[in-house]
């Protein structure tokens, strides 16, 4: 009887362990594709408003309009990726909202088609709360990407782990209960680890499934943070006035160079100062075209630049100065002391000739200034536009050793520019080793040259 009891126990305690085991498979995922709410705050609340436009227009209703022209899958392409939905040319409602706001939509890739599909159901049942303060779109406000996803593994993880304690304590208590009662003597000096010891003798297929989901468990969380996400992909600090690119270098077709314009001369591409933007700003002020439009963006230059719109002249101190206020932009790349790069090495017609896209992604569409994805870059690759700037296809995160050393492995030094012959011939004269990978084919890479030495990277 109680030999019968004590069996049906342990099945039951095994189909516990087994359960759990599968949920822990299921549960995070489920959960998030539920919460259109917390998504749509967590990822597009930053910009969005369900009922009313703010940094981008609202969103009740955007699946039916797109659904509507034909356009239902496209609508999940453009959460996906706006820029590359848009360079495709195949979708017509994504050309028309394009232009709606100097601010570029943030890509949100890393989102599932159900989690979107959440999002819109959110957004179409939702109801403005009765006198709700404004505070919507409150303009370039970023949050972080999402990170719910792996908070929600490791608390179930916790409880994972408090369940098998639980459960094994009380199948030892049960155990010497039994065994008590069937007249066995009770062995009182078993420990914790004896009988965990034997439990897992006893349930080793249950517990090698553990040790398994485990390692597989830990092994995605650490391919996540190490190598897929990147440390740096992403970052954008906040910045002392909201620019933005994709106005300038987009809509207005404003070269790369004409801000950042050491980038062929110098190791650094440069942040521009005040005076760049105000050979358009002292112009540009908030009237004609802007006389609606929220100029306090524009004064903050003109309070950097220390300049008066309305008397349209500088301020100066009693020596003829001009009292200015610099304009501090924060670095969002930022490359570890021991890492040498410059980009004249890099852009100069004269060197690699590398479009700043290369490595910088589609910034025409970006508002402020941040360290691209190489997804991004790679999708801007496969548009025409990407093509005609001869992008090649990554595959490490941007900014990491990996990158770099990718890139001199796959990309070919242009033997037609000028110069290049006697580089060469210097650069060869004491390296018989390399002479001889170099004719295994006609191409020659950056790694070739030497583009994987260490100390060409490192101080
Ligand atoms: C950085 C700001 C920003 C974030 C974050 C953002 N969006 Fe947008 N979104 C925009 C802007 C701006 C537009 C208008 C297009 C333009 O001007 O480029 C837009 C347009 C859209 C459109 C097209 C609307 C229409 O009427 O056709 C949809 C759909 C959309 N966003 C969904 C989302 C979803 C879903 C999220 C979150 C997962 C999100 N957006 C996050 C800024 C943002
Ligand atoms: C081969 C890749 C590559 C190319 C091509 C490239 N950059 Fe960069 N860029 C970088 C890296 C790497 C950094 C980080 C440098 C550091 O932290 O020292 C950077 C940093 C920057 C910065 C921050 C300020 C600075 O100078 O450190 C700006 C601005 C910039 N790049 C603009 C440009 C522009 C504009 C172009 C095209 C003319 C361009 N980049 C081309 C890789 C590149
Ligand atoms: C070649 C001319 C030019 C230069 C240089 C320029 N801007 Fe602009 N900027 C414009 C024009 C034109 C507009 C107005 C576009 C419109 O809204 O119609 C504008 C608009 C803006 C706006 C308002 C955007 C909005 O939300 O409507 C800001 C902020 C801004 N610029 C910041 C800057 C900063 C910062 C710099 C320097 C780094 C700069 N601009 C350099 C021409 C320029
Ligand atoms: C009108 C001036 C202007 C033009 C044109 C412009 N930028 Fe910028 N860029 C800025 C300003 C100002 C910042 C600093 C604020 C910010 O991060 O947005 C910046 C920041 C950046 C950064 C981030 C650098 C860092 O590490 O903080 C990159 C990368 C960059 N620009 C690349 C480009 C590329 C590529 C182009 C051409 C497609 C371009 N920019 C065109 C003004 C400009
Ligand atoms: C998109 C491709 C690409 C990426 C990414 C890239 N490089 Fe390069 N790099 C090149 C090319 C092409 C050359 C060769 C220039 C030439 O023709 O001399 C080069 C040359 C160099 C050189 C000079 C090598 C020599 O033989 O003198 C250094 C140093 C360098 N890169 C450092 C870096 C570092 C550091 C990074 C990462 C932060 C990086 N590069 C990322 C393409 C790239
Ligand atoms: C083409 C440029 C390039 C070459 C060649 C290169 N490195 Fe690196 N290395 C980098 C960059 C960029 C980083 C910074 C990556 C980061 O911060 O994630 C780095 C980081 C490192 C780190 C890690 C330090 C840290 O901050 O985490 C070590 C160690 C290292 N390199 C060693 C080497 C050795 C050894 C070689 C020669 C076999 C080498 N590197 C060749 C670009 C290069």
């Amino acid at each position: 009887m109680a030999f019968n009891m004590k069996l049906s126990l342990k099945k039951y305690l095994n189909k516990i362990c087994f359960l759990i085991l599968l949920l822990s498979f299921f549960i995070p995922t489920t959960y998030h594709a539920q919460d259109g709410e917390k998504l749509f705050k967590a990822n597009c609340a930053s910009c969005h408003n369900p009922v009313k436009n703010a940094t981008g227009p609202k969103l009740q209703g955007a699946l039916e309009k797109w659904t509507a022209a034909g356009e239902e899958e496209l609508i999940y392409e453009w959460v996906k990726n706006p820029s590359e939905l848009y360079n495709s040319g195949t979708s017509k409602l994504a050309k028309e909202i394009w232009d709606w706001s100097p601010t570029a939509m943030t890509p949100q890739g890393h989102l599932s088609k159900e989690e979107v599909t959440a999002i819109f159901s959110y957004v179409d049942s939702y109801t403005a709360p009765v006198a709700a303060g404004g505070g919507a779109g409150a303009g370039y406000v970023y949050e972080k990407p999402d990170e719910s996803v792996s908070y929600w593994w490791w608390i179930f993880a916790g409880v994972l782990v408090i369940v098998l304690f639980a459960t094994m304590g009380v199948k030892r208590e049960l155990d010497s209960a039994l065994e008590e009662k069937s007249g066995i003597e009770v062995d009182y000096k078993r420990t914790f680890a004896s009988s965990a010891h034997e439990w897992i003798i006893r349930n080793w297929f249950i517990f090698t499934l553990m040790i398994i989901s485990l390692a597989l468990f830990a092994g995605v969380e650490l391919l996540g943070r190490g190598f897929q996400v990147g440390v740096y992909q992403n970052y954008m600090p906040s910045q002392p006035v909201a620019y933005s690119h994709k106005l300038h270098a987009g809509n207005m077709g404003i070269e790369c160079k004409y801000c950042h314009n050491s980038a062929e001369k110098s190791k650094h591409a440069g942040l521009p100062s005040v005076n760049v933007c105000m050979n358009c700003h002292q112009m540009v002020v908030g009237e004609g075209d802007m006389a609606n439009k929220d100029t306090s963006e524009i004064d903050r230059i003109h309070l950097a630049a220390g300049y008066n719109k309305d008397k349209k002249q500088y301020n100066l101190d009693e020596n003829g100065d001009r009292i200015e206020k610099p304009l501090v932009w924060n670095k969002a790349h930022n490359l570890p002391d021991h890492v040498f790069f410059s980009h004249a090495q890099h852009v100069h017609p004269n060197t690699a000739n590398i479009d700043c896209r290369q490595c910088h992604g589609p910034v025409q569409t970006y508002t402020l200034g941040r360290v691209s994805t190489i997804d991004e870059v790679n999708a801007y690759a496969k548009t025409d536009e990407g093509m005609e700037k001869g992008l090649i296809q990554l595959t490490k995160p941007l900014l990491t050793m990996g990158w770099c050393i990718e890139c001199h492995n796959k990309k070919e030094v242009d033997l037609t520019r000028p110069g290049y012959y006697e580089e060469i011939h210097k650069r060869l004269k004491n390296r018989p080793d390399i002479n001889n990978m170099i004719f295994e084919d006609d191409k020659v890479t950056v790694r070739e040259l030497g583009g994987w030495e260490c100390a060409k990277c490192h101080y």
